[in-house]
């Protein structure tokens, strides 16, 4: 089989971390007779402060010809924050209709969590993050901007239709797992009309899977039991918003920001891969960063082309890596960057 990748190595330590993830992709593309042709894209920030621009304005176009999209990561300390990230982050989640962002959070043997008596027994969980509505769609605004009377509104907006697709997509995802679990994560204490909507959605698609068990937890009690008890989660689904902040939680408990990885999904379209944590602009050129969080992204992306068996390859790769004892921590400096990733390509 042969795919075309889209790659956007991105700013800061994006490219390092990119190079390892492609290592270890042609490594388990040679084992499993997978080609891959790519096409670089040098969008971000260094373009933009070049050009005027993140990406040109037909990138989503662009975009729709390839399989898929690998994405190492984007922020420029000599850019305001937020240009880049709505432009190329949110511009191609919101263009290609990318409408599930899916974070597994999953500690791997021989990596150490800050949570007391946890293991890997413990804490793994997947996390569906609806990733196209709520407070991100930029509806809003300013009036007497700057003045003592100055009012600002940034209005979450859920669809029926929004709301659906991701709540059918996790009950799928539920019904492939074997417990069979799924918690809604919500704040439908406050919020009566948008987190209404979530919790009826939630309760008539579930109708029509009567072999997954349906949770609730409100979003602030969710975070403790994240912490307290990660073994009650199997599979939760939650808005964009309460997805995006409780995923950087989950990702300290399963190891930190050098392994966590994340797919932007749409299932009929062209779906993004990339690790969660950001441009770590102070490291760029180090060879410090640890590469591991996009090469995990790499092996969702396998799995996401159907490549289950390479994408199972990789995984035990990086399990593997970790249990050889040459990865002391998951922090910058434990190994150089390329040593990583030749070692996970290895045991591919
Ligand atoms: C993430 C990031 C983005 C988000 C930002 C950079 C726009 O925090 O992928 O979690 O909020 O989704
Ligand atoms: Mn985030």
């Amino acid at each position: 089989m042969a795919y075309k990748i889209a790659v956007i190595p991105g700013d800061g330590i994006g490219p390092e971390v990119i190079v390892e993830g492609l290592k270890v992709l042609g490594a388990v593309g040679k084992k499993r007779n997978i080609q891959f042709e790519y096409e670089h894209f040098d969008w971000g920030g260094d373009r933009y402060l070049a050009t005027g621009e993140v990406m040109p304005s037909n990138a989503v176009e662009l975009m729709r010809q390839f399989d898929a999209i690998y994405l190492g990561a984007v922020g420029h300390p000599d850019v305001k924050a937020g240009i880049i990230e709505h432009q190329l982050l949110l511009g191609l989640r919101f263009g290609l209709d990318q409408y599930i962002n899916l974070r597994p959070v999953k500690l791997y043997p021989n990596v150490d969590t800050p949570l007391k008596d946890k293991g890997p027994e413990d804490i793994d969980y997947i996390v569906v993050r609806e990733n196209t509505e709520d407070m991100y769609v930029g509806t809003g605004g300013f009036t007497h901007k700057g003045e003592p009377i100055e009012v600002a509104t940034q209005v979450a907006i859920y669809t029926r239709q929004g709301v659906e697709r991701a709540v059918r997509y996790a009950y799928d995802l539920a019904m492939s797992r074997p417990r069979k679990t799924l918690t809604l994560v919500d704040k439908s204490n406050v919020l009566t009309y948008g987190h209404d909507l979530w919790q009826r959605v939630f309760k008539e698609v579930g109708a029509e899977y009567p072999e997954i068990k349906q949770e609730h937890a409100y979003v602030d009690a969710c975070c403790m039991w994240m912490v307290k008890n990660p073994e009650w989660f199997d599979v939760i689904v939650t808005t964009n918003m309460f997805g995006d902040i409780i995923t950087d939680l989950g990702a300290m408990t399963q190891g930190g920001m050098g392994i966590a990885a994340s797919g932007n999904i749409n299932p009929k379209g062209v779906s993004m891969f990339e690790p969660i944590h950001g441009s770590a602009p102070k490291y760029t050129g180090k060879n410090v960063i640890n590469p591991l969080a996009t090469i995990n992204a790499g092996s969702m992306m396998l799995d996401f082309l159907g490549e289950k068996e390479a994408a199972q390859d990789v995984e035990n790769a990086i399990i593997a890596a970790l249990q050889s004892g040459k990865i002391p921590h998951l922090g910058a400096g434990a190994i150089p960057t390329d040593a990583c990733g030749d070692l996970v390509a290895s045991l591919v």
